[in-house]
């Protein structure tokens, strides 16, 4: 199959924000191809384009999938990213999450593929020496996880240096919400994510929610994240896969909404968009959570002209709230 210029590989694209980024790259006139191992991907998100089921460590069959393609781009998003999970077995992120992309990386080097745009996380920063959090801030990962992006990012650099790649990379901060059509959306198994976890609850599908710490330095004493609604940040991927077809240099940058909530703001919206009561039990802190993980995105919001449109939290927890409805009635 020759590519028709427009294709763009997208690993990962099986997963939660890779599916959205597919939806919204076909939706821009590009085509994607996705490559996606399903270790937690569905194959029922791969409505935009070709599934090639393929672990991107399994270098030769990766090559095979680019020169039947012949991508003009790549947007990787396959990574473990389970924090606890990653401390727990460090080994697994590492070999998944470093060996796997640096696998990606020669492939596209063998193919002349010279354009990637990156799943990086707000984890590299670890915790924050000041917030909000700008691009500018040290970069010390305090779990496996943030490790093995943030040496992906470097990795990324290095072959840039030497070998010519242009990549954006974006540190999305909470990823939260759902397809606005309720087409794809969230269902990781197991979940670890807040808003999800509410959702079930709302659902009844969940006895309760827990909320980990009250003591923290916030004003209820909850912690604060910045949630980033999925269609916003795959947005910011095509805008990102532009800038470097427009011959753009390479970039890191923040993906958030430079605004947080509290975990109990999250529940109070929660319960007004669903118009659901359901039981909250305040238990004690896990360790290694930061008080507040809120972005200064604006040098995204300057270097791709990219702004967020579906910001507002209720809007991003009734997206959610849509899909959630729609998906666990039928599974
Ligand atoms: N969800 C968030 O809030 C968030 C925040 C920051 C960064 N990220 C990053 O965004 C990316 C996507 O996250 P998500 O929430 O959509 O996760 P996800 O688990 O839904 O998607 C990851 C996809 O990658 C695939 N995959 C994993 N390892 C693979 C491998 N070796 N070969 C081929 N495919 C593989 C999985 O099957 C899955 O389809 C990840 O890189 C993640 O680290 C997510």
């Amino acid at each position: 199959m020759s590519s028709n210029g427009n294709t763009v590989l997208v690993t990962g694209g099986a997963g939660y924000i890779g599916s959205h980024a597919c939806k919204m790259l076909a939706d821009t006139g590009y085509t994607p191809v996705v490559v996606d191992n399903l270790s937690t991907g569905s194959p029922w998100s791969v409505q935009w384009g070709e599934l090639e089921e393929c672990d991107i460590r399994d270098g030769e069959k990766l090559n095979q999938i680019f020169e039947r393609y012949r991508p003009v781009a790549v947007m990787h998003f396959a990574a473990k990213a389970y924090v606890g999970e990653s401390v727990e077995k460090p080994d697994i992120y590492y070999n998944n999450n470093v060996i796997g992309t640096m696998s990606l990386l020669d492939c596209m080097h063998q193919n002349s593929v010279q354009q990637l745009v990156f799943s990086s996380t707000c984890a590299t920063y670890g915790t924050p020496d000041q917030v909000p959090i700008d691009e500018t801030c040290l970069q010390a990962p305090i779990n496996p996880y943030g490790m093995s992006k943030f040496i992906a990012e470097r990795m990324m650099a290095d072959y840039g240096l030497a070998y010519g790649l242009r990549f954006v990379a974006l540190r999305y901060f909470n990823a939260a919400g759902g397809d606005p059509d309720a087409e794809i959306g969230e269902a990781h198994d197991p979940e670890t994510h807040l808003i999800p976890l509410i959702l079930d609850a709302a659902a009844g599908t969940r006895d309760q929610i827990q909320v980990y710490g009250t003591d923290y330095d916030t004003p209820d004493g909850t912690c604060i994240r910045d949630y980033i609604h999925v269609t916003d940040i795959a947005d910011a991927h095509v805008l990102a896969l532009k800038h470097l077809l427009e011959d753009g240099d390479s970039q890191f940058l923040n993906l958030g909404n430079n605004q947080g909530f509290s975990v109990h703001e999250v529940i109070a919206a929660a319960k007004r968009v669903t118009g659901r009561d359901f039981d909250v039990k305040e238990v004690a802190r896990r360790p290694g959570d930061p008080a507040q993980l809120v972005s200064n995105s604006t040098l995204a919001e300057k270097t791709l002209g990219w702004i967020p449109k579906r910001s507002d939290i209720d809007i991003q927890i009734e997206d959610a709230w849509r899909w959630h409805m729609k998906y666990y009635q039928h599974n």
